[in-house]
């Protein structure tokens, strides 16, 4: 029998353990170095890597049921967008269930993982261990490396309050915001779940935007927002433009709340989901401000010329996609661009997979899961990728499309409609089943 390529994962959050089930599911001999001491990521809150963003009063914003793996689903007690904890737990219990804990060295960072002349992969840990495999899975997440401001505001470094990133603001310290002037600078999931956190406290919360947002609920006609979906087989416009109408219909203009009217139509941007943003600038609680001109030392002032007297700045301007164990000459993602076949195979570099780097309208873990088997199913010879230049085509035409429809931001480099992409990677591992078929199922990488 031939033998299986060897595999290192990076990483045990949500996305690596995907990839362990899908590759203890096939006989894979790998290894999974996790940092912290257990698993979950950036869903454990206080996590021992000093990497997850989670906030006390963090919960799901991609409800249970569109969130869940497809072989374990979340329990029935769970509501419908689960707190943090439940979440973390639910990670715990699939890797109980599977068999999978004993599967992954935890405490291990890797620190190196170098591509040798040969195409294998030379991982050391901060362990102290040096090994080479045939293929690397990186699931190191891509919300942990805080991007501020670029470049910083004007007088930054003079205000004498405290300014902070939202990955670093927990919620664990009732006390933080109490009775302050605090300025939340974002429109996207972070920046609305400060403000309204902040909003219980504070004595001002404002709330700046160089853009506006379309608030989604997380209700609408009474069921999670996403569960109402319609089928990826109707026309993207169609969809957008009914979504939109039900949308105005139930909230009404951003305008008429005091924020900014979006410059964009809906789903043209990463989804901002809140029940409570709306309500809390409905009742006076918080502000909104056009986008920070710059700060003094106790104020901050706005393009439009207003000031007001600030303690705190948040900054939830979201994140940088990093990978600080890899050559940047070889691969690396500037602006957070990084071109990938369907957003898994490198087009240049065989032998590297990623999982979970991307932004999808929906939840990550079920494309994770599935993106997982798919490169379980590549390395095993099941699937076999298309030629290189039909590779490229794919991703330019995918990018092109992409970036006309998206606000152009460093937070729209990798998005996907979640049951767009579910139906276009089934279709697509179709093709390659059949093109691994006539080609005798050889293995892609010798191991
Ligand atoms: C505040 C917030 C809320 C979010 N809410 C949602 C949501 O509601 N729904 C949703 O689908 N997505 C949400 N996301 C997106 C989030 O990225 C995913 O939910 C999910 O955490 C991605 O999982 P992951 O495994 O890819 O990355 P992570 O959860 O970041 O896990 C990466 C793991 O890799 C480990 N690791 C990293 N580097 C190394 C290394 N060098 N060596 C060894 N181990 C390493 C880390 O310790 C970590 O355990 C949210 C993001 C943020 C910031
Ligand atoms: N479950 C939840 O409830 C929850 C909570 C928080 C976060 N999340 C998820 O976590 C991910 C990250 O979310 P995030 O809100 O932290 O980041 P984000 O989605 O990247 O949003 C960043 C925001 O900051 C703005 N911004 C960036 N740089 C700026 C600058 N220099 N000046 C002014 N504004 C600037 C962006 O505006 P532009 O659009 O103009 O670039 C955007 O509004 C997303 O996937 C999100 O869904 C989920």
């Amino acid at each position: 029998m031939t033998r299986l390529p060897t595999v290192c994962v990076i990483g045990a959050g949500c996305s690596g353990i995907a990839s362990v089930k899908a590759l203890t599911d096939r006989g894979f001999e790998f290894d999974c170095f996790e940092a912290s001491d257990r698993v979950g990521g950036l869903w454990v809150y206080g996590n021992r890597n000093g990497l997850s963003a989670a906030y006390r009063s963090l919960h799901l914003n991609t409800s249970r049921k569109r969130t869940e793996y497809a072989d374990f689903p979340m329990p029935a007690s769970y509501p419908d967008f689960p707190h943090h904890s439940q979440v973390a737990a639910y990670f715990d219990a699939y890797v109980d269930r599977f068999g999978l804990r004993d599967r992954i060295a935890f405490e291990t960072t890797v620190t190196r993982a170098e591509r040798l002349d040969d195409g294998r992969w030379a991982v050391s840990t901060d362990g102290g261990t040096a090994r080479t495999y045939d293929a690397l899975i990186v699931a190191n997440g891509h919300h942990w490396d805080p991007r501020w401001p670029e470049p910083p505001f004007p007088g930054h470094e003079r205000f004498a309050g405290t300014q902070l990133h939202s990955h670093d603001y927990t919620g664990d310290d009732p006390g933080f915001f109490r009775d302050k002037s605090v300025v939340v600078l974002g429109m996207g999931n972070s920046a609305m779940d400060i403000a309204v956190d902040a909003s219980f406290v504070a004595s001002d919360v404002f709330l700046a935007a160089r853009r506006g947002a379309w608030v989604l609920p997380k209700y609408l006609l009474g069921r999670p927002f996403d569960t109402l979906q319609a089928s990826p087989r109707i026309p993207f416009a169609i969809r957008r433009r009914a979504s939109q109408a039900l949308l105005r219909v139930l909230v009404g203009d951003m305008e008429r709340y005091g924020l900014p009217q979006p410059d964009h139509g809906l789903f043209e941007a990463h989804p901002t989901v809140s029940d409570d943003v709306l309500s809390r600038i409905a009742h006076g609680e918080i502000t909104p401000k056009p986008n920070i001109a710059e700060l003094t030392e106790r104020t901050v002032r706005f393009v439009d010329g207003t000031e007001v007297a600030a303690d705190v700045v948040v900054y939830c301007t979201g994140y940088k996609v990093t990978f600080p164990f890899l050559d940047p000459e070889l691969i690396a993602a500037p602006d957070n661009d990084l071109p990938l076949f369907r957003r898994v195979f490198h087009p240049d570099v065989s032998g590297i997979y990623f999982v979970g780097l991307l932004q999808p309208l929906g939840a990550i873990m079920p494309l994770a899961e599935l993106q997982s088997a798919w490169i379980a199913d590549h390395l095993a010879g099941r699937y076999a990728l298309p030629p290189a230049g039909e590779m490229r085509a794919d991703i330019e035409a995918e990018r092109a499309a992409m970036f006309k429809r998206y606000v152009a931001s460093k937070r729209h480099t990798m998005e996907v409609d979640y049951d767009d992409y579910i139906l276009a990677l089934r279709q697509e591992r179709r093709r390659g089943e059949r093109r691994a078929a006539l080609a005798g199922h050889r293995l892609p990488i010798a191991a």
